[in-house]
């Protein structure tokens, strides 16, 4: 969607992998969905020094609702004991802390906890969450029937549309349909700015990422992903103990190569220093994640057990590849000629930079041959044409 408020995938936190839906703060007091929590969280995201690479939405997921609307004015209403100082306080708060602040609800009766949705209220909710000050609202699709997704979706899109409300939309609706051969992504991303595409949530375990990257690496979808109009992959659970730093990083590497939105679930508040250095990679965000041409990675092949992605960058012949070993057990490497899997490229040398090391490893080759990489573990380069090179061999010829 080219409103102008998202064009590159946009960067941040979100409550949903680390509080999930849980409201009893007399139980968790640092693990619930509160105005409290949140507030750290804005806190934690400046002063790590998060927000100065990018990162800089607080989104408020699912469960900060009370279980009934309003009365009398119909309007939401937040939990009176987790958010005694309401929605729009809080935004003010994250707002003040120069971030930005993301909502939550659902196109249907319910949210998927149980809360109120937003069904029958589309007007009144967007002019509430315009008053709350959000900027970012993920539209679930809970408690509704498949056929009226797309008349909810559009309406939603209108309504934030007419209201001026300057809301980055995001849709969750091919998550729930789930054919993306005969979805009408054209359409989709018209009216929204992100969208789930993968049914099941994530969770903070290797084979749940993995059946995403096997979805993001058969579906045909690549070619939808376009400034303002990102897949999302769903949340990142960085440094929540399920996965090895591997492993973390391969998942920090992939959604940076498929323009996803990154919004990690992380505890901000009290990082390893191992998590920090994942999250905060400030090459692979700026050189892979926000390059403004948003291609989105495609695996183009897989050699030996490794799985090799490719991202079109915005400087003429730059490209971002990535090396994943897939394999549960050995360690492999993995040996590609340029040539094969670029377009319109013979005999040519690219300079190859590796974005973790923070160092060029060759300035003038027609092949590479990954690093070893341990079961998971990945490798991602960025590769340039050697121009100096070429220019050469044509004074030469
Ligand atoms: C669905 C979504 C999740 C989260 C929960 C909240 O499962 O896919 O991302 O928003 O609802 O209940
Ligand atoms: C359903 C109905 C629509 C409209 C919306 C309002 O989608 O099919 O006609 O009433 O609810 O939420």
């Amino acid at each position: 969607l080219d409103n102008g408020l998202a064009n590159v995938p946009p960067l941040g936190w979100s409550t949903w992998n680390l509080f999930w839906c849980n409201t009893n703060c007399t139980a968790l007091p640092d693990l619930c969905v509160s105005e409290k929590n949140i507030k750290e969280i804005a806190d934690a995201m400046v002063a790590s020094g998060l927000h100065k690479l990018g990162y800089d939405y607080v989104n408020v997921d699912d469960c900060y609702l009370a279980k009934e609307r309003d009365p009398v004015t119909q309007k939401l209403l937040p939990d009176p004991v987790n958010f005694p100082s309401g929605m729009k306080n809080l935004g003010d708060y994250i707002h003040g802390k120069g971030l930005k602040y993301g909502m939550y609800n659902d196109v249907g009766t319910h949210t998927c906890g149980g809360y109120p949705g937003s069904k029958d209220h589309y007007a009144l909710d967007i002019a509430t969450f315009k008053e709350w000050g959000v900027d970012y609202l993920k539209m679930d699709g809970c408690y509704e029937e498949l056929p009226v997704y797309h008349y909810d979706y559009t309406e939603l899109h209108e309504q934030i549309d007419s209201q001026s409300a300057n809301i980055v939309y995001e849709c969750s609706w091919p998550a729930y349909v789930m054919k993306p051969n005969e979805f009408d992504w054209a359409y989709l991303r018209s009216i929204c700015n992100t969208w789930r595409t993968y049914g099941d949530d994530i969770r903070d375990n290797w084979g749940s990422v993995k059946s995403i990257i096997e979805y993001w690496a058969t579906e045909d979808i690549a070619k939808y992903s376009a400034p303002g109009s990102f897949h999302m992959a769903d949340f990142l659970t960085t440094g929540q103990g399920g996965m090895t730093d591997d492993e973390y990083r391969t998942q920090f590497n992939l959604w940076s190569m498929w323009s996803s939105p990154i919004m990690l679930s992380t505890d901000l508040r009290n990082m390893t220093a191992a998590t920090f250095d994942i999250i905060s990679n400030a090459e692979v965000i700026q050189t892979v994640s926000q390059d403004p041409l948003v291609k989105q990675a495609t695996r183009v092949r897989t050699i030996n057990g490794v799985d090799v992605w490719v991202k079109e960058l915005v400087k003429a012949h730059n490209y971002a590849v990535a090396f994943v070993n897939m394999n549960d057990t050995e360690s492999l490497s993995a040996t590609i000629n340029f040539a094969d899997i670029l377009p319109n490229v013979q005999n040519q040398e690219f300079v190859v930079r590796d974005l973790w090391l923070h160092q060029d490893l060759s300035l003038a080759a027609q092949s590479f041959t990954s690093q070893t990489l341990a079961p998971h573990q990945s490798q991602l380069i960025k590769i340039e044409l050697n121009l100096a090179a070429k220019n050469m061999r044509k004074e030469v010829a």
